[in-house]
């Protein structure tokens, strides 16, 4: 018996990394898994695959958050393969870092549009199904950079910072309807993100950290689990910090 048993999650983002491991984390707790990847097809079928083992129902669907057309692509697999889905947990996210004197117009808009606007339309076009089913979980994955900045990261400072106001104004907007809606703000996680940071600046966000260590991608998951979880149902607009005491 898990505490998601019966529930049907989407976990945008979940070839690698801290999506991965959401998913699993989800699936070990009982719900069926809607994944998706923009890319790298290979490691979205292993995800699948793993779960499936797990004796969860598991598909997995090339979607570019970014994109108009391939979201509403998704809501249609959707809708075929789930129904309903009740928890979404946004997590896809990439970074375009640079000084700011020296980003250019490409490299903001991709970032907000895959890290802010991708999660706001997948809300967009879930949210009437699942207050029609009763309610749900909404969770956005953010970032400590969202809370404090970070030098070279305006971009994604900004749709980070946006992401947790989204949350907030979501979770007023739905509270009524029984749709909780949070974030969840890693710190440095070890992860394909953080492998391309130097050695050391990953040793001065260590410096920096007081537990002085990276986090792993499971010890956000399990933060993800919690907000979806029955335990969590008084719980909305919280941004749930994962940081090793870094931002506090
Ligand atoms: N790692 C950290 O230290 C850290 C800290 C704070 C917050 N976060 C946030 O946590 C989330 C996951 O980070 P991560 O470190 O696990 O990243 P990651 O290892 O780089 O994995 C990113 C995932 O997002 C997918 N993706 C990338 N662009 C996409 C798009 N346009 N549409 C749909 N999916 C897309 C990737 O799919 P493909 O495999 O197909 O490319 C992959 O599954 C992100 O939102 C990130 O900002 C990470």
């Amino acid at each position: 018996m898990g505490v998601l048993d019966g529930q049907t999650s989407l976990v945008t983002g979940a070839s690698r990394g801290i999506g991965k491991a959401i998913a699993i984390a989800l699936a070990r707790e009982g719900s069926d898994i809607a994944l998706t990847y923009s890319t790298n097809r290979d490691p979205a079928e292993r995800v699948a695959n793993e779960i499936q083992q797990m004796g969860r129902k598991a598909r997995f669907y090339q979607c570019n958050v970014a994109d108009p057309a391939e979201n509403d692509k998704l809501v249609d697999q959707l809708n075929d393969d789930f129904g309903t889905i009740k928890v979404v947990v946004n997590n896809a996210g990439i970074t375009r870092d640079k000084s700011f004197m020296k980003m250019n117009r490409e490299m903001w808009h991709d970032v907000l549009n895959v890290n802010l606007t991708g999660p706001a339309m997948v809300i967009h076009r879930l949210i009437i199904p699942m207050i029609e089913s009763g309610g749900g979980r909404i969770i956005n994955i953010t970032s400590i950079v969202g809370q404090m900045g970070n030098f070279g990261q305006a971009n994604y400072a900004a749709a980070k910072g946006g992401l947790i106001a989204l949350t907030k104004t979501l979770a007023r907007e739905f509270a009524r309807k029984n749709v909780t809606v949070n974030a969840v703000a890693p710190g440095f996680i070890e992860t394909d993100m953080t492998s391309e940071i130097p050695e050391a600046a990953l040793k001065h966000v260590c410096d920096e950290t007081p537990m002085g260590r990276l986090g792993k991608p499971e010890e956000v998951a399990a933060a993800v689990v919690f907000l979806a979880s029955p335990q969590a149902s008084f719980i909305t607009g919280e941004v749930l910090s994962v940081n090793g005491g870094m931002y506090m």
